[in-house]
């Protein structure tokens, strides 16, 4: 897994390309933009990412889309599934059974359905319309790390081409986007250096039985991802929360001995 982490700044330099120049991409951009509704399922590590990139297209592309748990779609969503919606599927192994019961569920049933795959001969590559591949190599580790960042990537990547699309982002603006971008395995080889630092903070962290992760909009989802992350790995209870709902219960269980960890980027 240690390995996997520190290969995610490699991964992110180059998945950049991925996406530019993609005849592929620019037809189900288009599906996307005439979708009635817009899904985006996955399970565990997936569905947060699928969620993240939720929050993008609608901050990008001023495009509603709904987040599912693959276990939630069928009881939920499968009654009004039409021909005009479309599905996309977040699966690193592109095997998880209820992604794939999902997906079989509303195939030939809806207007187009989207892999973000890792492993492009997988089920879910093989049955959805169009496999986007996230491009992260194998992951072996059972906890996803560098999919989970790479799957961010391909959905922000869309996002982008789906706000140019929609004339929500300018060419300009886009383009910004894109270099801001090619900054980042600078900065995801910066915060792995942390490496040390975060050691000790993680021995602290290990004294206490529970810890509470916050987060707002896209940190939302990775406040989740982190409290997953925290559970499988140190069996240690852990939560992820909306900033905003703090307030509304979970306060009553804060005291000198949680810790509260907040993703609070600046932008
Ligand atoms: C957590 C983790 C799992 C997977 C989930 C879905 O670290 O790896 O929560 O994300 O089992 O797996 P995939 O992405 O293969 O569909």
């Amino acid at each position: 897994m240690l390995k996997e982490i520190h290969e995610q700044s490699q991964v992110a330099r180059e998945l950049s390309h991925v996406l530019n120049g993609n005849k592929e991409v620019d037809v189900l951009v288009e599906k996307m933009k005439n979708a009635r509704h817009l899904y985006f399922i996955g399970c565990g590590t997936s569905y947060h990412a699928a969620s993240v990139g939720a929050v993008y297209f609608a901050q990008l592309a001023g495009r509603a889309v709904i987040p599912v748990l693959a276990p939630q779609f069928i009881p939920q969503y499968a009654p009004t599934v039409d021909h005009e919606d479309v599905g996309i599927f977040v699966s690193q192994s592109g095997e998880t059974a209820d992604t794939l019961a999902a997906l079989r569920h509303v195939s030939g049933k809806v207007a187009m359905t989207i892999g973000v795959i890792n492993v492009p001969t997988s089920s879910i590559a093989r049955e959805t319309d169009v496999a986007l591949p996230i491009l992260a190599g194998p992951e072996i580790s059972v906890a996803s790390t560098k999919g989970f960042t790479a799957q961010l990537l391909v959905l922000l990547l869309l996002a982008l081409k789906a706000g140019q699309d929609r004339g929500t982002l300018t060419a300009a603006q886009v383009t910004e986007h894109l270099e801001t971008l090619r900054g980042l395995p600078a900065f995801m080889a910066q915060a792995i250096d942390l490496e040390t630092a975060i050691e000790a903070l993680a021995v602290k962290l290990a004294e206490s039985r529970d810890a509470l992760f916050l987060g707002r909009g896209t940190m939302f989802p990775l406040a989740l991802e982190a409290a997953l992350k925290l559970k499988e790995l140190s069996y240690m209870h852990a939560e992820g929360y909306a900033s905003g709902e703090l307030k509304h219960g979970p306060i009553a269980l804060i005291d000198k001995a949680m810790p509260v960890i907040v993703f609070a980027p600046r932008d």
